[in-house]
């Protein structure tokens, strides 16, 4: 069975999800490089890195990320989601951010670093984008609950550290 099937099916079978029995479904699903590479996008004409969204279902979406050495997502929320986001291969830093008072604007705050083998959880509400500070591409897999809708990236000056 592949990859995608499979989550799909430890999927189904969680109970109100949280981001821990996620985290756990994508554990149990055995999640190495070779069984995702199937799944890996490049980069596109509209994005700088690979977006493909695997599996979709009423309760989530699943959806593997290639993001390249140098490279940062927009920064973005995730509508009314949450979810778990597990590195395959490389690393990645994790920026949050907050809506400045007044303004549209967002400001980061924090910053943290996500290796291969470890997960993020994303909380209701959290505003982020994710950096690949490395050479090498990052790959992770994201699943959602309930799938993505309404999430909207916001403008935000590109910050290299801070
Ligand atoms: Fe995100």
């Amino acid at each position: 069975m592949n990859l995608a099937q499979q989550l799909r099916d430890f999927l189904e079978s969680v109970e109100q999800p949280c981001t821990r029995k996620v985290e756990k479904a994508i554990q149990t699903t055995g999640c190495t490089l070779e069984r995702i590479a199937p799944f890996i996008k490049g980069p596109g004409d509209r994005l700088k890195y690979g977006r493909n969204v695997i599996l979709r279902s009423d309760l989530f979406e699943g959806l593997v990320i290639n993001l390249p050495g140098g490279v940062a997502t927009p920064v973005h929320d995730h509508g009314e989601s949450m979810g778990c986001v597990y590195v395959i291969s490389g690393a990645f830093i994790n920026r949050l951010y907050m809506v400045e008072e007044n303004s549209s604007k967002v400001m980061p705050f924090s910053e943290s670093r996500v290796d291969k083998g470890e997960s993020l959880f994303i909380e209701r509400g959290v505003i982020h984008s994710m950096y690949n500070p490395g050479k090498e591409r990052m790959i992770s897999l994201h699943v959602y609950f309930p799938p993505l809708s309404g999430n909207r990236i916001y403008p935000s000056e590109v910050v290299e550290s801070f």
